[in-house]
């Protein structure tokens, strides 16, 4: 949610450096743009309203500096314009600011600074007016922490000041990572934006203070003192956060999920253990996450009920605070993000760690701020995973689950022969004839305005994920429900034609699903099943493998392909949704 970034350094083209790191965070956001420079003693910027990709590198190439600093928006306050996008300005634009977050009293600094001195309708104005305010008594450092000590609310912000050759970043609540190369270096909200330069990192913490000159220099916010923060080497490739051969990031993570499930479950067997006996010696374990992470939740739910015979409660991260009446000190809570970064659930950790309970994450980035503020974090490794509806992360979540029920009725070799049998099972599946036959399923759907997607057991959380799948790429109102509920009322939305999918396994549920199939069906509704075994009631068939209590795994794959060539065919871009973003930093 908003893509920052900023570079100083031995290179000449900074400009050029920040716009391609931008490119390459443009699924945090990417309603507008913008850039900003000391040229020569002067501020330099450029602010467009669109998305950072189109934006034309030539524009820059004859400015030759060696520092910058740019943002890549996702609307929160203020509608969409020039005007809104960042870099903002103090009054005399000598100091320029980007900002990820939300300033909860920006009106009231806004008041006070005096309303008419403002350009924008943003919160993050502010940020610079105040920094300019201090800055007429105090060193650019000194500003920058006077100005930020002054802010309530979540923020990364990259600040410059005309006529200092140096850089200020700080960090309360969203993320800011300083990649560190030879003579240079670079902030940014995500690692994939330098990786072609540096594979070294320093991950800042809340409150937090980094000054880039010579070198990379951290302080604590409140107290200005100096900290010693420890270089991180990250072992992701620059190629695999590029599309390589795919038309889109979507279909490049569906198709990695044929290797992703091995990573997944390739976890040291201490750290599974330990976890499945922090889940059985809790009192209250709850799962949570945020959008599709919710439905690997509820997938969870379900692998912990139907394997390991244990109880756990699912609460959707923005829901979970609620739940404190419940928690004590014997509670678990188990937090599943790919990003690693979302608000929602870093609060939902918040609630939990309030009441003295333990807080296990399973994150796609390691070091993110939910892994670092767990008391224990598994990673899944499923390498950067940049379109915004998320395919990969989701399945090794889930074989990660799926691994751990296993582990906690000490079953954990057979949990990982089960998964293996998956992941190879998911590989053979992902052919071109397999591609080309949901293309075509695809094309007769592509036109209608509604879908509904029904499951139930360890495939209903599924339905709900279908759902947001098709929901958020093709913009096709599509809604997921239990199979047993339909009759109670979702029913009636049916009508001759209306695309239906129904997932039907090979479980103790299936007679009943394929029931309420079959009553749909006598409504009109066009059947597409998703199974092992084809049936009557079905007019499309998606074969999937047989692969028992896992068919959550393999089900969700051919609705991603099936999402992702709607969106295609009606013209849409699947990486790069309306509206959405694919790092939520705001409540
Ligand atoms: C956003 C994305 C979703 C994602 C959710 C949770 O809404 O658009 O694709 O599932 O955030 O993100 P997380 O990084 O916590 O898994």
């Amino acid at each position: 949610m908003c893509g920052i970034f900023g570079y100083l350094g031995k290179r000449d083209n900074a400009l050029e450096i920040v716009i391609k790191g931008l490119q390459k965070l443009e699924y945090r956001g990417y309603d507008s743009w913008g850039v900003a420079t000391d040229l020569n003693g002067e501020l330099f910027s450029h602010k467009k309203v669109g998305k950072i990709s189109e934006a034309n590198l030539d524009d820059f190439k004859d400015k030759k500096v060696k520092l910058a600093i740019g943002h890549t928006r996702w609307a929160t306050h203020g509608g969409v314009t020039n005007a809104n996008a960042h870099p903002h300005f103090d009054p005399e634009k000598q100091i320029a600011v980007v900002h990820n977050g939300i300033i909860e009293n920006y009106q009231e600094i806004r008041e006070e600074l005096g309303k008419e001195n403002f350009v924008s309708e943003t919160d993050t104005e502010v940020i610079a007016h105040l920094i300019a305010k201090y800055r007429k008594d105090y060193s650019f450092k000194e500003a920058v922490l006077k100005a930020v000590q002054r802010l309530v609310g979540r923020y990364a912000i990259v600040v410059l000041n005309v006529g200092e050759n140096y850089l200020i970043a700080a960090r309360r609540g969203s993320p800011l990572i300083v990649g560190v190369g030879e003579d240079e270096a670079f902030l940014a909200s995500d690692i994939p934006a330098f990786l072609e330069y540096t594979q070294n990192v320093n991950y800042l913490d809340d409150n937090e203070m980094v000054i880039v000159n010579d070198g990379v220099e951290f302080l604590n916010l409140e107290t200005g003192e100096p900290i010693k923060k420890r270089l991180v080497n990250i072992d992701w490739q620059a190629e695999s956060a590029e599309k390589g051969e795919y038309d889109h990031f979507m279909l490049k993570e569906i198709m990695e999920q044929k290797d992703c499930i091995h990573r997944a479950i390739n976890q040291d067997t201490d750290e599974i253990m330990h976890i499945a006996q922090q889940i059985k010696d809790s009192r209250g374990c709850f799962l949570s996450g945020c959008g599709t992470a919710g439905k690997v939740c509820m997938a969870g739910e379900y692998f912990f009920s139907i394997i390991a015979k244990r109880h756990v409660n699912f609460a959707p991260s923005s829901e979970f605070p609620v739940y404190h009446h419940f928690l004590r000190p014997e509670s678990l809570l188990i937090v599943i993000s790919q990003s690693g970064e979302t608000a929602d659930v870093l609060e939902a950790m918040e609630a939990a760690k309030k009441k003295g309970a333990k807080v296990l994450s399973i994150v796609n980035v390691e070091g993110s701020t939910i892994a670092r503020q767990s008391d224990f974090s598994l990673h899944i490794k499923a390498g950067p995973e940049k379109a915004v509806a998320s395919t990969k992360a989701a399945t090794s979540q889930m074989a990660l689950l799926l691994l751990i029920a296993t582990a906690m009725i000490g079953e954990l070799q057979e949990g990982r022969r089960i998964l293996a049998e998956v992941a190879s099972k998911i590989n053979d599946m992902l052919n071109p004839r397999f591609l080309t036959y949901i293309k075509s399923v695809a094309e007769k759907i592509k036109d209608q305005e509604n879908a509904y997607i029904i499951g139930k057991a360890e495939n209903y959380p599924m339905a709900l994920e279908a759902a947001i799948k098709i929901q958020e790429v093709s913009y096709v109102h599509a809604e997921g429900f239990a199979a047993g509920e339909l009759k109670h009322g979702p029913i009636a939305l049916i009508t001759e034609g209306t695309p239906c999918i129904s997932f039907v396994a090979n479980d103790e549920v299936k007679q009943d699903v394929i029931n309420n199939t079959m009553e749909l069906k006598a409504r009109g509704a066009y059947i597409i099943g998703i199974s092992p075994d084809n049936h009557d009631v079905f007019d499309e068939w998606i074969k999937v493998p047989d692969v028992g209590v896992a068919s959550p795994l393999v089900n969700i794959v051919p609705i991603q392909i099936l999402a992702y060539y709607i969106a295609v065919l009606r013209g849409l871009d699947p990486d790069m949704p309306r509206n959405l973003a694919k790092s939520v930093t705001v409540k």
